[in-house]
């Protein structure tokens, strides 16, 4: 390959931004990639492609992050942070698995999936792209995406590229604004942040995208331990780095740590990133600062070598026109994987017995999120992204709350009334009295509130975190009728809810659950299903109570705010079900770091429970925090039905990342939690000892 070939190699082009004419002669130059192309116009490029110089193959890159939903017909799943509730990781592959099928079709190669950042932080625009709060259940998740996208034979038309995104630490930013600088240690990287991409890399991922942001003022794009010591070496990722979105001339223009777009590209190259995600200004400088001998063009050969590896692990050369059936776009059995992802990811987060709803009702459904499907969709769909047109017609099928809570009151011998009442941000004239009107004459009121990607979504992030106020008025207004009030929280991510909490007397939610998400909340109303989702994100009282993950770390004296509690409203685990669980027999061995422990449906319905294992080390040479997850099984039980479940540890499930950055078990006391969430009040804690490793042979 010329020095040329090499460095277009490395370039990836947003298509939509530059248009069919620009991007035919970037595939003539022999461009690695372009973003955001679908269909006949790809084949058109790679068939330039594969006619003109080295005659490698295009890759083609899209953000298909719950569904490749960039596409009209294809099947729109609910978000990362919705399908998080269902604790269910072979779920999630098999959403992956379909997902890859509809993204192939399209005749694309690579998702921008999954997301592994952290939400730790509501404030932040992406919370929804999270798989929540936990380390653990981030890389569990998160190993179950790749495997679902990647496939058994990476070659096969049905797999696609993952890319594990954004390393790292993005989500941590300072006040959780978007693309920020954030002041965490290597330490705390390896120790908190890290996991996830490890058993990302561990299930073959075969790409990671750069995040846009900075580990104490080194931007992430121009971190080389983070990406050459620390990714490539320590963790022995061998597919390639992408850098996300135009993070070469960030360096420049918003992180200003280089001068021009020489100096961003030689750092950019060095720091260990292989392709350019939107940086056609990298080709020239490249080719430039190689033929002054300012660069090494051994580093353009590594990055060109990663690229094509992973170009051949993935049939491009063998099949440059590799592409799925397209009957699976939008297909009948994607659906039904939708449908039931979106039940098992509802959670019941308050019942004071109201669910499910008995006897003949008239219901009145109100509120902005009860049937603007777009509420259920989340971030990163045809309306929002590469080209945002949020006005634009949702395409069917699809259920609203409304429509769900319309087809099943029939069955249940019901009568439904809507009032829209206000809408996300703004008020409607005379909505809320019409509101009241309509509720004096109902039984029970279904109020259906929450956010949009107007509000939450990549470059939207929020200080106040509450319902908006046309929403609380509303909801006020309402509570004053005196009837009761179910809340179905359609919302991207937590909000601070604490008056809903207190006068509704029952709150459900799965997020932005996607097609037939309403359908379910619907669904678990009427108890066609026994919710049994979980919360994998905490939600706070208030915004200044942040951080409160459960997994804090000990050592605040006062333990708690003057003004507010020191736990949260709801905790990351807790999801109520319509039945009943009791735990018993909880046996640890030592020796075998075996723990035993049986559960049982104790209600009168059949239900799912997941139970959670959490532990905490008494003493370690660093804070470690007070609880963290290790494990977690969802069992299915009959009324009266019991199961006893074993987990099996190894030491270095009980490791963390020590002061020299080592991942250590040391011995001593630990405590092991088990139950139905990570509050206390829900766990039963066991202590336990973990004595000297053994030592090694080559220790003696
Ligand atoms: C965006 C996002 C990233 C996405 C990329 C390509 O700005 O940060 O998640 O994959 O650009 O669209």
């Amino acid at each position: 390959m010329t020095l040329e070939q090499k460095a277009a190699q490395l370039v990836q082009i947003p298509y939509a931004q530059i248009g069919r004419e620009k991007s035919e002669e970037w595939a003539r130059r022999g461009v690695g990639s372009f973003l955001h192309v679908f269909g006949e116009d790809a084949k058109h490029l790679q068939k330039i492609a594969i006619e003109s110089g080295a005659k490698i193959p295009l890759l083609f890159g899209i953000d298909a992050v719950h569904g490749h939903c960039l596409n009209r017909k294809a099947t729109i799943f609910p978000t990362q942070l919705s399908m998080a509730c269902a604790f269910d990781p072979e779920l999630i592959k098999r959403v992956a698995q379909a997902a890859a099928k509809e993204i192939s079709a399209d005749g694309l190669h690579q998702t921008f999936s999954p997301v592994l950042c952290l939400g730790r932080d509501i404030r932040w625009g992406r919370v929804d792209e999270t798989f929540g709060e936990d380390p653990y259940l981030a890389g569990i998740l998160g190993a179950a995406m790749v495997e679902g996208y990647q496939g058994e034979d990476n070659a096969a038309d049905t797999s696609v590229i993952a890319c594990a995104k954004h390393y790292i630490g993005y989500g941590e930013a300072t006040g959780a604004r978007d693309s920020y600088d954030t002041s965490i240690t290597y330490r705390k990287i390896k120790d908190t942040f890290l996991p996830p991409f490890e058993k990302a890399v561990k299930a073959g991922c075969a790409s990671v995208m750069t995040a846009y942001g900075s580990i104490d003022g080194t931007p992430c794009t121009a971190d080389k331990k983070l990406l050459k010591e620390i990714l490539k070496e320590q963790l022995g990722f061998d597919g390639f780095v992408v850098t996300d979105w135009q993070n070469v001339s960030h360096l420049i223009g918003e992180q200003c740590v280089a001068e021009n777009a020489k100096e961003a590209s030689r750092l950019a190259l060095e720091s260990g990133n292989d392709m350019m995600m939107n940086a056609p200004e990298f080709y020239v400088a490249i080719i430039d600062l190689v033929r002054s001998g300012e660069a090494d063009e051994k580093l353009l050969d590594e990055a060109v070598e990663r690229i094509l590896t992973v170009k051949m692990r993935f049939g491009l050369f063998d099949n440059p026109f590799r592409q799925a059936d397209e009957k699976y776009l939008g297909c009948e059995e994607h659906l039904e994987l939708n449908k039931e992802i979106a039940r098992e990811s509802t959670v019941l987060l308050k019942n004071d017995g109201i669910l499910p709803l008995t006897g003949k009702n008239k219901i009145l459904v109100v509120g902005p999120s009860a049937d603007d499907i777009r509420c259920n969709y989340g971030d990163w769909t045809y309306f929002s992204h590469p080209l945002p047109d949020y006005d634009t017609q949702p395409v069917r099928p699809y259920v609203t709350l409304l429509e769900g809570v319309q087809e099943l009151a029939k069955k249940h011998d019901c009568s439904v009334q809507y009032v829209k009442g206000c809408e996300i941000n703004g008020e409607i004239a005379g909505g809320i009295k019409q509101a009241v009107k309509a509720a004096k004459k109902a039984d029970v009121i279904v109020f259906a509130c929450g956010d949009n990607i107007l509000l939450a979504a990549e470059g939207c992030d929020r200080a106040d975190v509450r319902l908006p106020k046309p929403q609380r008025e509303l909801f006020t207004a309402l509570c004053n009728t005196g009837k009761s009030i179910v809340t179905a929280l359609i919302c991207t991510k937590p909000l601070c809810i604490p008056e809903i909490d207190e006068h509704s007397a029952a709150v459900l939610t799965n997020f932005n659950s996607g097609m037939f998400g309403g359908r379910a909340l619907a669904e678990a109303i009427f108890g066609e299903i026994n919710p049994s989702g979980k919360l994998p994100i905490s939600f706070p009282y208030h915004v200044g109570q942040q951080p409160c993950y459960y997994n804090q770390l000990p050592g605040w004296h006062c333990r708690s705010y003057v003004d507010m509690p020191e736990t949260s409203l709801y905790s990351f685990g807790h999801g109520l079900s319509y039945t009943s669980f009791a735990y018993s027999d909880i046996l640890f061995d030592e020796k075998t770091l075996t723990l035993k422990v049986s559960v049982k449906n104790t209600g009168k319905r059949e239900g799912a429970e997941t139970v959670q294992v959490y532990f905490r080390d008494l003493a370690s040479s660093v804070m470690t925090p007070v609880k963290r997850l290790i494990a977690f099984r969802k069992v299915q039980l009959k009324a009266g039905d019991s199961q006893e479940l074993t987990f099996t540890f190894t030491r270095d499930d009980f490791s963390f990342v020590n002061a020299n950055e080592e991942r250590v078990t040391e011995p001593g006391e630990f405590e092991l939690m088990v139950g139905g969430s990570s509050a206390d009040s829900d766990l039963i804690k066991k202590k336990f000892t973990i004595g000297m490793a053994p030592k090694s042979w080559t220790d003696q």
